[in-house]
């Protein structure tokens, strides 16, 4: 039933089930819960936005506006650059990496979220009263690190996780991202999608390489080897793994197990980085699991990785 909404988006039925229900009642009420989207990079929290921003949309006039969290200095822009330009319009706002707000900016939402009964807000900024209408204004925040957020700051959202793509969802997006002219058989789709790295923008990132690849050699036909030759110019890594991601793994390797601390120095990266950006894609692959004690440690699949790379 909630089909209609979510013709561009492949996978994600629990996110489509609970966000085509909330849409359904959108088409009666005019109002759309506040919701927090949850997933790693590349999974899908822009694009569903988009979507529902899109969906929102088709009731009446009501414009959808990105916002980089990180951009937002303090509450006094939040309310004169962006909330007193449109709290009497109709608009989707859309918070990108939402853990980013500043302390005070977080807390500031505590009052413009706290729903009541009439699903109106007033809210006073320097003895300027604002009324937060949710009639009007809806607001979605995405986030890939929902622990940095306070806990009353997701009560006041509905929260929803997206998931992981399997092999098939990635060839689907694949498809849905490739010019139609270009033919990929089922085969040669199932090798890319498995090479590739499993997430939507992998996904859509390789439909990018097959469409260049399809126009320097002036082919509608994207066989098996034409993929091998794009993964060769291109340097491409099983998996889609990033260079940063196979030296992790190669020092692992040479040194046997190690702490988070060693790894970042040897990598000449900040822990947090290396927590954040290296790590939680070799975890979910399989390459690398913590010990006990927090050890670092390859795992026999990660080895088997290192050795067809050779
Ligand atoms: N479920 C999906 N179905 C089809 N394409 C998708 C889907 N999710 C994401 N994409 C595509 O993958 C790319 C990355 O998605 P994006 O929304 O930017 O990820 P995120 O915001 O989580 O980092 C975009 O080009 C988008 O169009
Ligand atoms: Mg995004």
């Amino acid at each position: 039933m909630s089909k209609k909404y979510f013709e561009n988006v492949i996978g994600q039925d629990d996110a489509k089930e609970k966000l085509g229900f909330w849409l359904q009642a959108y088409e009666k009420t005019g109002i759309f819960p506040n919701t927090l989207l949850v997933a790693s990079k590349g999974q899908g929290k822009t694009h569903m936005a988009e979507v529902i921003g899109k969906a929102l949309q088709k009731r009446k006039d009501k414009p959808f506006y990105p916002i980089d969290a990180v951009s937002v200095n303090s509450v006094g822009q939040l309310f004169d650059d962006i909330l007193l330009k449109v709290y009497d319009e109709d608009a989707t706002l859309f918070f990108d990496e939402c853990h980013e707000f500043k302390p005070k900016v977080m807390t500031q939402f505590l009052t413009i979220l706290s729903n009541n009964k009439n699903k109106k807000n007033r809210v006073t900024y320097e003895g300027i009263e604002v009324l937060i209408d949710f009639s009007k204004l809806t607001f979605m925040f995405a986030t890939t690190e929902p622990q940095r957020l306070i806990d009353p700051f997701k009560d006041r959202l509905e929260q929803v996780n997206l998931e992981d793509y399997d092999t098939g969802e990635l060839a689907k997006i694949v498809r849905l991202h490739l010019d139609k002219e270009i033919k990929v058989a089922p085969t040669t789709m199932k090798t890319l999608s498995e090479a590739i790295r499993q997430n939507a923008r992998g996904a859509f990132k390789v439909s990018e390489r097959v469409e260049e690849y399809c126009t320097i050699h002036n082919k509608k036909n994207f066989a098996a080897k034409d993929w091998a030759s794009v993964a060769k110019t291109l340097h491409l890594k099983p998996l889609g793994l990033s260079g940063n991601e196979v030296k992790y793994l190669s020092k692992l390797n040479d040194h046997g197990e190690m702490r988070l601390g060693v790894m970042a120095s040897r990598l000449a990266l900040t822990s947090h980085a290396v927590s954040k950006d290296i790590e939680p894609y070799l975890i979910r692959m399989g390459l690398i699991r913590m010990d006990a004690n927090s050890h670092r440690v390859i795992t026999p699949e990660g080895k088997t990785y290192l050795k067809a790379l050779k």
